[in-house]
């Protein structure tokens, strides 16, 4: 089976088999049969954060469980969305009711399933903002589980999930808690220059969506004509000692303070700094408005984009000392 369309690079790489899971009941299913207890066993959701350097000698369980559901309690609104809704139709439903929370995260690609993992974020605001409670199964024993936030571990780009519980559960269910004032998030300075520009003083859930949506549209790639999987790596986090060495030798830095002592350094701006910003090589390259994307230029392999990935790292490491880790999983390696 070819992977091309489930994956946002849209590699064309091939899986063994390949099931889809429309149910709760379809993985309980396949649990009866003993399919989940193999080795090469792989879950996904929109295949917007994973790279394919190879096909997949395994079983593929697509997550495509479907639904969304809302339930408003005094002055707040529990939503309640299946693992397989994608993201952004889960953002338009609640911006369209009014339910504020998640309009900053409008257009991110991927599943509703996989926003917990990786505990997504943008423009000031991340899921674990939001976030109330997943329902989980379990591979090693078929059973269902309930994580509260708490329980979850969230941090930048980081969960439990990835973390110490990494392949032991698929997320079929997420609930928010969202409001229903429009709080606007004044922490990112690209939305409060797009809303004066368009002289926009109250916005509303809606508008803020709208900003944000125009934002992505003019700096990222839409993956479903040019591939790309978003950032590729994370925003490397540093010292205090090491941030202040950086910026005595590079004073143009871009860098936001990150919890105590430390410093998150936009990787965007190392990368373009080495010279890589829209730089094509072969069929791979970045992207001509945002360095830290990386895009498939028409039929690139996964090694190619894995292999400039690679290059990418060592020439910030050689230049700034500072070691960049991918975001995207990288499968095959
Ligand atoms: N920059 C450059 N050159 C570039 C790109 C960025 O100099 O080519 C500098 C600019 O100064 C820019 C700053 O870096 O102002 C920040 O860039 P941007 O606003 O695009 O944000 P980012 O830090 O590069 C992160 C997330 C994005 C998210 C944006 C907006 C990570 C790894 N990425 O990118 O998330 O949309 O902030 O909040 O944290 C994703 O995870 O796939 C993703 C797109």
């Amino acid at each position: 089976v070819s992977l091309k369309t489930y994956n946002t690079f849209g590699v064309d790489v091939k899986a063994e088999q390949l099931v889809h899971i429309e149910h709760e009941k379809d993985l309980t299913q396949l649990y009866d049969t003993g399919a989940l207890h193999r080795d090469k066993l792989l879950f996904i959701g929109g295949g917007s954060n994973m790279l394919f350097v190879r096909d997949y000698d395994g079983l593929i369980v697509h997550m495509a469980i479907k639904g969304i559901k809302h339930r408003e309690r005094a002055g707040a609104v529990e939503v309640q969305a299946a693992g397989g809704e994608v993201w952004h139709h889960l953002v338009r439903y609640c911006v369209d009711r009014g339910f504020g929370g998640i309009e900053n995260l409008s257009l991110i690609p991927g599943t509703v399933g996989a926003a917990p993992v990786q505990n997504i974020g943008a423009y000031g605001v991340e899921l674990q903002d939001v976030f109330l409670s997943c329902r989980a199964f379990e591979l090693a024993t078929g059973t269902f589980k309930t994580f509260y936030k708490e329980d979850c571990q969230f941090g930048y780009r980081e969960s439990i999930f990835k973390g110490a519980l990494k392949g032991k559960y698929i997320i079929t269910e997420v609930n928010l808690l969202l409001s229903k004032q429009s709080k606007l998030n004044t922490t990112y300075g690209a939305i409060n220059e797009e809303l004066n520009r368009r002289g926009i003083a109250q916005p509303t859930i809606k508008e803020i969506s709208e900003v944000v949506s125009s934002i992505r549209q003019s700096k990222l790639p839409d993956p479903s004509t040019i591939g790309n999987a978003g950032s590729f790596f994370k925003n490397p986090v540093v010292s205090e000692d090491t941030f202040r060495t950086l910026v005595s030798d590079f004073v143009d830095i871009v860098y936001y303070p990150f919890g105590l002592n430390q410093y998150k350094l936009a990787a965007g701006w190392l990368i373009e700094q080495c010279g890589w910003k829209g730089k094509v090589v072969g069929n791979v390259g970045t992207w001509k408005n945002q360095a830290l994307v990386l895009v498939n230029d028409g039929n690139a392999t996964g090694l190619e984009i894995y292999k400039l990935s690679e290059t990418i790292i060592e020439s910030v490491k050689k230049r700034f000392g500072v070691c960049l880790e991918r975001e995207v999983n990288v499968i095959g390696v």
